[in-house]
Parts: C-alpha cells; structure tokens; sequence
C-alpha cells in the first residue's frame, strides 16, 4: 500500500525539516543518527529529541484526539505569550512499510537552552536550587490561571526550565490534560496547586531514592511550600490593596513588586473611603515579562525577565556615569548595546560558545565583575572582567546550550554554526 501520511504544519519552515523524518518507522526505532543529545524528562509516551536541517524537534507519540487537543492549546497559549514550548505540526494518518497503523506524533520546536529539572545541576540538586525550581513553577501556575487556564497535571516533569539571571524561568511542555475554563473557579485553581503539590513530592523522594537530592531535605515540607508561594503572589496580583493615608507609595511598592515577577499592570480601579483608599489591579490586564518587553522595544534583545532586568539596571547605570541621567533611556540603550553589551558578548572564546545562552554570560559577568571588585577594593572594568570570567569560571561549567539554529537567529544570540552532540 503507497504511505499517505498526513502532516499538518504550523509554518512552511519546518515543512522541510519534518519531511525528512522517517514516520513510517516507530518513534522508538528511529536511529541514532536522528537523535539530539539533549537532556529529556520523564514522559509517560515515547518521546524522542531529533535533528533535521539543523532544527531541533521534540516528538512525541500520542493518540490523534490527544494530539489535536495538545496542538491546539500550545498554539492558544502561545498567542497568550504563556511561556510554552512551540507546537509544530500533527503527523496522523502513519502507516508503517506493512500497512500497519502507527501511533499519530505531536511535534514541537525544542526550546532552546530548557533544562528538565533533573538537570538543572550536573551532579546532585540542593534545597536552594529546589525551592527555585518550586517558585518559578508557582509563578507558571499564576500566570495560566490569570488566563483561565486549567492545567490538570501540573509538575516538575510536565515543566521545563532556563536560567534567568540567578533565578529559574519555568515553561509549560506537556498541555495534554490543559483545558481552558471560563472563568475559571477558585476550586479548580486550587486543584492544580493541590496536583502541583503531590507531584513534586513524588517527583523529589524519586530524586531523593536514585541519590540526586541531599537525604536530609525533608520533601514534603520543600513540595508543600508550593502552596505559600501560590497563595502570595495570587493575592499580590489580584488582591486588593487598603491603604490609609497617602496611597501613593503603597501603590507604587505593589505595582513595583508585580513588575518584579515579571507580570504587568495595565489598569487599576481605586476607591477612596474617608482616609481609605481601596486599590483593586485588573487581572485580565496582566500579562508576562515587563522587564523583557522593556528591553526588547528599547534594543531588540529578546530574553528572560529577569536578565532583561538585569540588562536594563546596567543600561541604567551607564547612563548615570556616562550622560549624568541627562539622555533619556531610548537614546542611551543603542549606545549601551554597541559599546558594552555585544563587545563583551563578541568576546566569548569560541570553544565556550555551547555553555550558556549570551544574555546569561553578560549577567554572571556582571556578578563576577562584583566579586573582583570585592576582591581588588577598586573599580575592574567590564572588558577585564570578562576576560578573567572567560578564563576562571565559563570552562568550568556544563554545555547547555542545544544547537545553533541557522534559520532563526534571534537578537538576544551571538551565536556560531554548530551541531548538537551525539547521543550517548
Ligand atoms: N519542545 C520541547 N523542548 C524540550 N524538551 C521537550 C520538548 N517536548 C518534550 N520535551 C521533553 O520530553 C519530556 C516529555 O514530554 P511530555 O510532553 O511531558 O511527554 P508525556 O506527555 O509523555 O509526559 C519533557 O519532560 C521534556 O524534557
Ligand atoms: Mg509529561
């Protein structure tokens, strides 16, 4: 029988890159050749990491219905800038070289620089980088319920992770049981922070058993702390704010504090009783990344909040000692990017170019720059900073980067040619 197979691709892109993928041949018995060397969580059906005209793509085996659901939801979440991976096509209708049905596949776009939590640290995870992991899933979690979103398997697994300056950043990777809920119920809210909670404990006694996470660390009180973190960033964004007296700066410590998380205030609605003011902040007028927006409409660099944030109090601080504060920001950020940011970024030797993703290296340059100051008790500059951090700290430290996508080359990224590592 001739193969007929059906692919349904979000962007003529990857049309290429997907046609050369052998479907009519089981997921698990694709060659090695295919396969990225790439980190992978846990999944409960066949997923393999591969490469195809120098795109990485996750696939995954999955019923039509199920990948259709997921599909579609990706792309919704997408169009919300919920951080998420990329949907990229459904495979259905795949028959292998008897005529034999195989399992549809759900293809996404490899997310760049993600780390499964497993492999957030090379060797074993401590309570501190855990409790990282923890409050960027809680702020995931927010973030899709201020959308209606209703995310029914919420865990370490089901997210992925990437460095934002000393922080974590979480992504959602598996929307298979996600459902949007109009409006969504404070009952089902909480059911997710509830799953979220019983997974990464099991998730952290499975680390705990195969000898990745410190004995001591009592699990359940780490998972269990998933629910504080919840309920106060659920009351700082959407609770209202009492304020007796002047409320100008109690409003500006909220709003800053909201902007902090990455989230954004677009409208608030205030009330004045007597000597109280009543602040109530419009949930459906929040929506992510306020430094990185920032940052991006000022130079073109996309990348995460907190770097952003990092990135802009630099710029700000450049401004000070070079323009006195005169030069408004606009003016000074394409000054700042050319003299400071992408010389620096330029200088990255080239055997260092997988480790990290640029606008982290400029923001652990900045810290070692700090810790030289410290040091020396004088002012080190920049370029000097980078070269001793290029030398002492950058070799020693794991390849993270995925691959260089030639196609698709973002402004955050500095980026050379090169290929993924063979599997192991
Ligand atoms: N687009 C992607 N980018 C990076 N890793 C991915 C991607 N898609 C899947 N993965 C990896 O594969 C794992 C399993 O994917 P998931 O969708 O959770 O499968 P399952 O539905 O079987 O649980 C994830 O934990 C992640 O590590
Ligand atoms: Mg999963």
């Amino acid at each position: 029988m001739p193969q007929r197979e059906k692919l349904n691709v979000q962007s003529p892109v990857y049309a290429s890159a997907l046609l050369r993928l052998p479907w009519s041949r089981p997921l698990a018995q694709w060659g090695a050749d295919l396969l990225a060397a790439l980190p992978r969580g846990i999944s409960r059906h066949t997923v393999r990491l591969v490469r195809s005209e120098g795109l990485v793509l996750a696939v995954k085996e999955i019923g039509a219905h199920a990948a259709w659901h997921e599909y579609r939801t990706l792309r919704r979440l997408r169009r919300l800038d919920v951080p998420c991976v990329e949907p990229v096509a459904v495979i259905a209708q795949r028959r292998d070289a008897d005529g034999e049905e195989l399992t549809p596949c759900l293809v996404t776009e490899h997310l760049r620089y993600s780390l499964p939590y497993r492999d957030v640290f090379s060797r074993e995870l401590d309570a501190d980088t855990v409790s990282k992991l923890v409050r960027a899933l809680a702020v995931l979690l927010v973030r899709l319920h201020l959308l209606n979103f209703y995310w029914g398997d919420v865990s370490l697994s089901n997210t992925l992770f990437r460095r934002d300056a000393d922080q974590f950043s979480a992504y959602l990777v598996d929307a298979e049981t996600g459902e949007f809920h109009e409006p969504l119920s404070r009952g089902r809210r909480l059911q997710d922070v509830e799953l979220a909670r019983v997974n990464i404990i099991g998730e952290l006694m499975d680390l705990q058993a195969g000898g990745l996470l410190d004995p001591g660390v009592d699990v359940i009180a780490l998972g269990t702390t998933v629910e504080g973190i919840y309920a106060d960033l659920w009351e700082l964004v959407v609770g209202e704010l009492e304020v007796e007296g002047d409320a100008f700066d109690a409003v500006a410590e909220r709003v800053g504090r909201i902007n902090e998380l990455g989230f954004d205030v677009g409208e608030a609605e205030i009330e004045q009783e007597g000597d109280v003011t009543h602040v109530r902040f419009e949930p459906a007028v929040f929506s992510t990344g306020f430094h990185r927006r920032k940052l991006k409409a000022l130079t073109g660099l996309d990348v995460q909040d907190r770097q952003a944030q990092r990135l802009l109090g630099e710029m700000e601080a450049y401004r000070a000692v070079r323009y006195g504060g005169r030069l408004p920001l606009a003016d000074v950020a394409h000054r700042w990017m050319v003299k400071e940011y992408e010389p620096v970024v330029s200088l990255v030797p080239e055997p260092l170019w997988g480790k990290l993703e640029p606008a982290q290296i400029f923001h652990e340059i900045l810290d070692h720059r700090w810790f030289l100051t410290e040091q020396k008790g004088g002012f080190v500059p920049l370029a000097r900073a980078a070269e001793s951090y290029f030398r002492a700290v950058l070799p020693g430290r794991p390849d993270e980067e995925v691959v260089y996508l030639p196609r698709r080359r973002d402004a955050g990224g500095l980026k050379p040619d090169g290929g993924a590592r063979d599997e192991t």
